[in-house]
């Protein structure tokens, strides 16, 4: 469901409205809506997540209606409709993942992060949800982890705790706030 309780005024950087244009040319005149899918990641990488007034402002850029880049939006997983953590944890919740293990994975990092699902943790830093199938049926439970999506296969609850302790100590070094 679209989180539409934001009021957050949306300005894209000229750096970002040239990233735009690059996308849109790649496409014949009238069909920049092509351009939708990629100029929406690139929302999401600049702002987090990809809220309703982001979207409306796409829907300008691109000549479109707001409910076709709602439609869009909320038909594909990988965005995000609400506000995440720095690092959101995805483990596929689908069947052979879940024949291995995959929702004591889950139990064990609602239990580790103190968080449910689609929920922050209070220092920013994470959010998990479960996912379906990540194409890697045979090396289950699997997780990736946004924003670079690195892949992870075969998870342990230790495998986990190493994971988080990295990811901790990797923005330690790298403050939140400078991470683009
Ligand atoms: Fe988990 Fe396919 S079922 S990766």
């Amino acid at each position: 469901m679209l989180n539409i309780n934001q009021s957050a005024e949306i300005i894209f950087t000229p750096e970002l409205l040239t990233k735009f244009g690059e996308i849109v040319n790649r496409y014949p005149e009238g069909k920049q809506k092509s351009a939708l899918l990629p100029i929406l990641h690139l929302v999401q990488a600049e702002y987090g997540w990809t809220s309703v007034p982001a979207m409306d402002k796409v829907a300008v850029y691109l000549g479109l209606q707001p409910i076709e880049v709602y439609e869009v939006a909320t038909f594909y997983t990988m965005y995000f409709l609400k506000p995440t953590g720095r690092y959101m944890l995805e483990v596929c919740r689908t069947g052979p993942c879940c024949l291995v293990g995959a929702e004591k994975i889950m139990q064990y990092l609602e239990q580790k992060l103190g968080v449910k699902e689609g929920e922050i943790t209070p220092d920013g830093m994470f959010s998990w949800r479960g996912v379906e199938c990540l194409a890697a049926c045979g090396f289950g439970p699997v997780l990736q982890i946004g924003p670079e999506y690195t892949f992870h296969e075969n998870l342990t609850e230790s495998k986990i705790d190493e994971l988080i302790d990295t990811l901790k100590l990797t923005t330690a070094k790298t403050p939140v706030d400078s991470i683009s």
